[in-house]
This record gives C-alpha cells, sequence and structure tokens, in this order.
C-alpha cells in the first residue's frame, strides 16, 4: 500500500478486531500511522500496543459510531492529523429480528453506524483529501446489500445504501485523486461473528479480506472479495426478475 499515495494517517473505523485489526496491521507494516476508533476499550489498547512494539505510531479512541456526536469525537483527535486513507469497517448487525417486533434502538443504530456514519465520514475526511488532491476510501458492505432478507431489513437496507452510495461517490471523486472502494464482505471469521455463535469452518480469513481491500483499492467502485462464489452470489441476487421467489428462496432461518 503506497504510503505516499495514501498516508500519511489511516484512519481505521472498527479498527480494533477482525478485519479492522487486519487493515490495521497491514498497513502499519506499510509504514503508515494510525488512528483507530471502536467501543471496547481493551481490544482497542491490544492492539495499539502490539503495533507501537513494532514501531508504529498509533492513536486509539473509544467512540460509539451509532451516536450523533461520534464525527465530533474522532475529529479531536485527527484534526492536526493527514488523514489519507479512510478505512469504514464498523458496521455488523447483532441483533436480528422482525422489523416491526424490534426495538427501534436497534434500527436506528444499524442505520447510524451504516448510512449517518458513512457518509458524515466520507463527506469530512473526502472534503480534506479533495483540498491536497489524492487520497482514498473503503468502505465495507455485505452480499447482504444486494437483496432484503427477512429478519435482517435494516442492514440489508443501509449495506444496499452504501453500495449505491459508494458508487456515485467513487464518480464524483475519481476526477479529485481520491479512490473509493465499496469493498463487499462475505461470510468472515471475525470476533464478532464468533460472539454470535456461526460455526465459521467455512469463512474468509479477516487478513484475507483486508488483503483483498488494499489490493483493489483503486479498482473501484466495488470489490467482491472471496473469488467466484460471492461474485456469483452479487451476480444472482442483482439480476433476479422473480425477486418474490428469490427473497423467499435465500432467506436464512431466525437465530434463536
Ligand atoms: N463477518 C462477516 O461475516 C461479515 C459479512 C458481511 C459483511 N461484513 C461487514 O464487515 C464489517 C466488519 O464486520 P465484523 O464481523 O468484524 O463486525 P463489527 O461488529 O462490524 O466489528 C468490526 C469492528 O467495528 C467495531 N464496531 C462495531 N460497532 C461499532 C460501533 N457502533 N461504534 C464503533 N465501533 C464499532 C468493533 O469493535 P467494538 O465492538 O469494540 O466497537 C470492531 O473493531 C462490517 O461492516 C460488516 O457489516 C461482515
Amino acid at each position: 500500500m503506497d504510503v505516499q499515495r495514501y498516508g500519511p494517517w489511516a484512519l481505521v473505523i472498527g479498527g480494533s478486531e477482525g478485519v479492522g485489526a487486519a487493515f490495521a496491521r497491514k498497513l502499519a507494516a506499510s509504514g503508515f500511522k494510525l488512528v483507530l476508533v471502536a467501543r471496547k476499550e481493551a481490544p482497542l489498547r491490544e492492539l495499539a500496543e502490539e503495533l507501537e512494539t513494532m514501531g508504529g505510531e498509533v492513536r486509539r479512541l473509544s467512540v460509539d459510531m451509532s451516536q450523533p456526536d461520534a464525527l465530533d469525537r474522532v475529529r479531536s483527535v485527527t484534526d492536526d492529523l493527514e488523514v489519507g486513507l479512510l478505512i469504514y469497517n464498523a458496521g455488523a448487525n447483532n441483533t436480528r429480528g422482525a422489523f416491526v417486533e424490534l426495538d427501534p434502538e436497534v434500527f436506528r443504530a444499524v442505520i447510524g453506524v451504516n448510512v449517518i456514519g458513512q457518509s458524515e465520514f466520507a463527506r469530512h475526511y473526502g472534503g480534506l483529501m479533495r483540498a491536497r488532491g489524492r487520497g482514498g476510501m473503503i468502505l465495507t458492505g455485505s452480499l447482504a446489500g444486494y437483496m432484503g432478507a427477512p429478519s435482517l431489513a435494516a442492514y440489508c437496507g443501509a449495506k444496499a445504501f452504501s453500495r449505491i452510495f459508494s458508487e456515485a461517490l467513487w464518480a464524483e471523486c475519481k476526477p479529485l485523486g481520491i479512490d473509493v472502494l465499496h469493498l463487499v464482505i462475505g461470510f468472515t471469521a471475525t470476533p464478532a461473528m464468533v460472539r454470535l455463535g456461526y460455526d465459521l469452518s467455512a469463512a474468509q480469513s479477516s487478513e484475507a479480506v483486508a488483503q483483498e481491500g488494499l489490493d483493489n483499492i483503486a479498482n473501484g467502485p466495488a470489490w467482491i472479495v472471496g473469488g467466484e462464489g460471492n461474485l456469483k452470489v452479487a451476480i444472482a441476487r442483482s439480476q433476479v426478475t422473480d425477486r418474490a421467489q428469490a427473497i423467499e428462496a435465500s432467506a436464512t432461518p431466525p437465530r434463536s
């Protein structure tokens, strides 16, 4: 990863565990300085200390991205830095259920992190990159953003927003010297998925996903990780004419 083109600082939102931690380790190894943001203090501190031991420069901040003050809080540790790379990785869905029965706080948080958060951070850090005429953004998505799935309505809708939003942003930012990539992530072994109790034997590793993201930052607007299998899923979900039948056929049973 070219630190002259995308550095010197990379801001990783959701940069304490899983794919976000893998991004951070790879970027630190390429000479980037890092700002790491997540909610839980302990994993943030452990990763920051690991990277500092390897000679990296790291700032870390505990922030809940679903809250309206998230950008202001993150700005408090970045306003004196040149952030050339924004990686917006936070965004998984940890509570499934019928939308009309869900606690509204659940979907507000999903939309807050994925829709409001991605837009606010892309606007702010993209504006600074525009002034420098260079930079990059990786905004994480999901195969869930290609089709609505019962019990995941807000998550699917939020990831669909991210995908279409990123396409437009990619086209707007290209002439400004800013690369935008919507990184479509498939089934991936992350601590969040472990906590949800999934069998991860068939999952892609976080390291492989992060590497694909970095390798393809200039190949936007979107990159579907994981090769042929995930690509076929995205194509199938994009092209169906009978969406009623397809949605019902691909529905996953609710978690207990
Ligand atoms: N894992 C998969 O199979 C899979 C599949 C498709 C798409 N994705 C996408 O890949 C990305 C990473 O997913 P993941 O499985 O690693 O889970 P995740 O819950 O999004 O966690 C990733 C990182 O984000 C942080 N984070 C989560 N919610 C946050 C919040 N509200 N505010 C601040 N930081 C927050 C987490 O730390 P804290 O919990 O400490 O905040 C962690 O560092 C997400 O965008 C997800 O939608 C994942």
